[in-house]
């Protein structure tokens, strides 16, 4: 009898040890003493269930951040390389930031979730990332620059680090100190179905901020903030953003490129099937005068402007305070070529609806526009164009016309 026990204890260990196996590769945040109630730091949970998925002896793994928690994070780093070939970091309850700037000591300011040298991430979920950036824009230099210690860095709310083959998806993010989200030195990167929001007058909130990355696609989004809703930095290729929604905010920008007279390239940028909002700028392309390189291969198309101070603009020799950069009579500049204008529709809240600012000593070239239609929000006032240094063709432009021939 003590033995059929016994024997039946074994196998019923056996059943439940094999029952469990598939859930093996599942690594849930509360299992790891998080508290999930919003007060208590909950950083470790994260960290060690990271540690035990990425280090995993399965083709995947599974972080679970579980719905209904709130979870305080301080800054923290998920590092790879990992094991597992995918790692998904499902985020179905709440991230929030402490919210004190002084919870960085300590830390790279410049931070707050980031993700490093992690290939097949795959960060999804039907959560919320809240970056609690308020006190961080009360002493941002931006628009303190008198305050004592005001600050020139702030946090991104996630940063994805030489992250390849990875994906965001329908996650919110609100309130980053700074950039919402930061896509650098990575190749395959899919942002699809996010929302990004915080206050329009927050500075330097862009929405998402491309470096040096290649082979990036952002689809289906909406996005709101206080700086660019999408910027394309230095050293980027093959980027196609469709189907976004921006607004508040400063447009989707190409730039600004070569700040500090680096070589950049940027090329092969397809933006398109997208509206704008009540935003600062549309379609944008900014470079210091003192960058060197190329900005080429750049299509813009079916963009629907609503009320945007410069539905399209080329500043070739930007400056970040205004009339600060004096022209100069250098030969440097970041040559601009064959970029795409078509189908573009809407209403400028200023009169110059079209402004193609290029330099005198690479002027912008290969420049087309086609089938482009913007009127004044006052009814009845007619708008102007304004190309400078500017070679390419225009058809169907209204207002025209900017571009000689
Ligand atoms: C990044 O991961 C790769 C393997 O995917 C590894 O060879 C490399 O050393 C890692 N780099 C860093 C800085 O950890
Ligand atoms: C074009 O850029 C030059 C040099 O920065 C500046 O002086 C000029 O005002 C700009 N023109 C327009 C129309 O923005
Ligand atoms: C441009 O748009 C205005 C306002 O929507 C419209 O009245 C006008 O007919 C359009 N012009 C062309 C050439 O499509």
């Amino acid at each position: 009898m003590k033995e059929m026990v016994s024997i039946f204890l074994v196998i019923l260990g056996l059943v439940t040890s094999l029952t469990a196996w598939p859930g093996v590769d599942e690594f849930d945040v509360f299992n790891y003493g998080a508290s999930g109630v919003g007060q208590t730091d909950d950083s470790q949970a994260f960290v060690h269930a990271w540690r035990d998925a990425c280090n995993a002896e399965t083709h995947s793994a599974r972080v679970i951040v579980p719905k209904g928690g709130t979870f305080l994070l301080n800054p923290l780093m998920f590092h790879g390389p990992c094991k597992p070939k995918i790692i998904y970091f499902i985020i179905s309850g709440t991230i929030m930031a402490s919210g004190w700037p002084k919870t960085w000591k300590g830390h790279d300011s410049s931070q707050w979730i980031a993700f490093k040298n992690v290939t097949g991430l795959n960060v999804y979920g039907s959560g919320l990332i809240d970056g609690q950036g308020m006190r961080w824009w009360d002493q941002s230099c931006r628009y303190h620059p008198d305050q004592e210690g005001c600050t020139k860095l702030a946090p991104t709310v996630l940063k994805f680090l030489s992250c390849n083959e990875c994906t965001l998806n329908r996650i919110d993010i609100v309130n980053s100190p700074q950039t919402h989200v930061l896509i650098m030195d990575s190749k395959g990167f899919n942002v699809d179905n996010v929302m990004i929001q915080s206050p329009q007058d927050s500075p330097n909130t862009d929405g998402i901020h491309i470096h040096s990355s290649h082979l990036v696609k952002i689809t289906n989004s909406k996005i709101g903030t206080g700086d660019d809703c999408i910027s394309i930095g230095d050293h980027s290729s093959n980027i196609h953003i469709s189907n976004i929604e921006c607004g508040p905010g400063h447009g989707i920008s190409i730039g600004s490129l070569g700040k500090d007279g680096e070589m950049v390239l940027v090329e092969n940028i397809d933006i398109r099937d997208s509206s704008f909002r009540g935003t600062t700028n549309g379609a944008r392309i900014k470079t210091w005068q003192v960058g060197r390189g190329n900005i080429r291969h750049v299509i813009f198309e079916n963009l629907v402007f609503d009320t945007v101070d410069n539905p399209i603009i080329i500043d070739q020799n930007y400056c970040d305070i205004r009339g600060k950069c004096a022209e100069k009579a250098s030969k440097s500049g970041v040559k601009i070529s064959d970029v795409a204008y078509k189908n573009l529709y809407g209403t400028s809240s200023s009169n110059i609806a079209i402004t193609l600012n290029c330099s005198r000593s690479v002027p912008c070239s290969g420049i087309s526009m086609k089938n482009i239609n913007l009127s004044s929000i006052k009814p009845g006032k007619s708008l102007s164009a304004s190309c400078i240094n500017v070679q390419g063709t225009e058809v169907g432009v209204n207002p025209g016309s900017c571009i000689r021939n």
